[in-house]
Parts: structure tokens; C-alpha cells; sequence
């Protein structure tokens, strides 16, 4: 296909009000928190590596107390340490493979049962797969991890967090 048929293809895709929402965002000064987080508990999926890790630090960095919730022991042991020794934050976790369903289910009852309320739940596990993958499950990995394990937990967890009245819930955009 040539280049600008091609061009033109996407740019029909493409809203003109997104378009000039994005150039607005581009040219205007990054809007900083400066929110106290003390006293407020933010559960993370994700946090041993990239933009879960770093989330988690900037919410430690403002007073907040983590749990996180990861696949790997050793890299949580080593991330919550981290983040204690660096923020003196609470930083705790839970393990388990967003990829299960009956993990997923399984960690979904154990914030059920926190009897601390859940302040902000992000949804940021995710992979990036170039060959399709199924689980033991029989379900394709990619839906599991990213559609799945957000769509559950929240389900799960929608009426501890109304009933709570203060939470917010960010899913990541790779999932809307
Ligand atoms: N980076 C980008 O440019 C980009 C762009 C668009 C969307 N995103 C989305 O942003 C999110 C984070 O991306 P990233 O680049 O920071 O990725 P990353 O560095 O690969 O981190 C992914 C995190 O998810 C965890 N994870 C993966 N599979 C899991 C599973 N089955 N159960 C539990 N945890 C699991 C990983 O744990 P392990 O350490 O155990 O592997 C890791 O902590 C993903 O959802 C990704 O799709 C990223």
C-alpha cells in the first residue's frame, strides 16, 4: 500500500478531538501530585518490574501503604524491601499468577477479606506475547491476564469498594 494511503487509513480511524486533545497534552506543563497519601492503602498488580514499579514508588513516596500483588517471591521480598527502607511505608504482598483464574479468584477473596479499606486498585500486570499462548486453563493468556484478572477482582471486590466510599480504580489503557 502506498504511504499516504496508508496514512490516510488510520487518520480516518482516528477522532479529531483526540487528535487535538493529544497536541494539547503534549504542549502543556505535566500536572504534579502533590496529594498526602498517609493513611491510605493502594493495591498494585505488577510491581517487580516497569511502570507497576514505579507507580509504587511514587505512591510510597507520598505516604501511602502498599500491597502488591505479584507472580514471583523473591522479586516481591526484594521490591517490598526496597520501598520500606526507602519511603519507612508499609509494603506488603500477595502472590499470584493473573494468568489462573483460580488465582485470580483466589487473591480476589483475600482483599475481599483485608479489613482495611482499599484506597486505589491498579490493574497494571500485563505481557506482551508474540506467539499466541493458552493457559492449563484453555484460555488465551493475553485475555487472562489483562481482561480476566481486571474484570474479576473488580467484580469481586465492587461492593467492598462502594460500600467504602472512597476508592478509585485505574485500569490500564492497554485493556479498554
Ligand atoms: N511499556 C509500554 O510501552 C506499555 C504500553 C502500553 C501498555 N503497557 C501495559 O502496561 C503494563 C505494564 O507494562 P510494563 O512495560 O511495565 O511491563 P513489565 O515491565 O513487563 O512488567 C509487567 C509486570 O506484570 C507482571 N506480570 C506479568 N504477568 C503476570 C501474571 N501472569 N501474574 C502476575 N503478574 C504478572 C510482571 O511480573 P514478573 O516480574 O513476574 O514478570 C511485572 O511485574 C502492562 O499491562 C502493559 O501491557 C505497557
Amino acid at each position: 500500500m502506498p504511504k499516504n494511503k496508508k496514512f490516510s487509513k488510520y487518520f480516518k480511524e482516528y477522532k479529531v478531538s483526540n487528535i487535538s486533545a493529544m497536541i494539547r497534552n503534549n504542549s502543556s506543563a505535566p500536572r504534579i501530585c502533590t496529594e498526602d497519601f498517609k493513611g491510605r492503602l493502594v493495591v498494585i498488580t505488577g510491581v517487580t518490574s516497569g511502570i507497576g514499579y514505579w507507580t509504587a514508588r511514587k505512591y510510597a513516596s507520598h505516604g501511602a501503604s502498599l500491597l502488591c500483588i505479584n507472580r514471583n517471591t523473591e522479586k516481591s521480598e526484594a521490591v517490598c524491601r526496597e520501598i520500606r527502607e526507602e519511603f519507612g511505608v508499609k509494603c506488603d504482598y500477595l502472590i499470584a499468577d493473573l494468568s489462573s483464574l483460580k488465582e485470580i479468584h483466589r487473591v480476589a477473596g483475600e482483599l475481599l477479606e483485608l479489613d482495611s479499606p482499599i484506597d486505589v486498585l491498579i490493574h497494571n500486570a500485563g505481557i506482551y506475547l508474540t506467539k499466541r499462548e493458552v493457559t492449563p486453563e484453555g484460555i488465551e493468556k493475553v485475555l487472562a491476564v489483562h481482561y480476566l484478572a481486571s474484570f474479576i477482582i473488580n467484580f469481586i471486590l465492587r461492593l467492598k469498594l462502594k460500600s467504602q466510599g472512597r476508592a478509585e480504580w485505574l485500569i490500564n489503557q492497554s485493556r479498554i
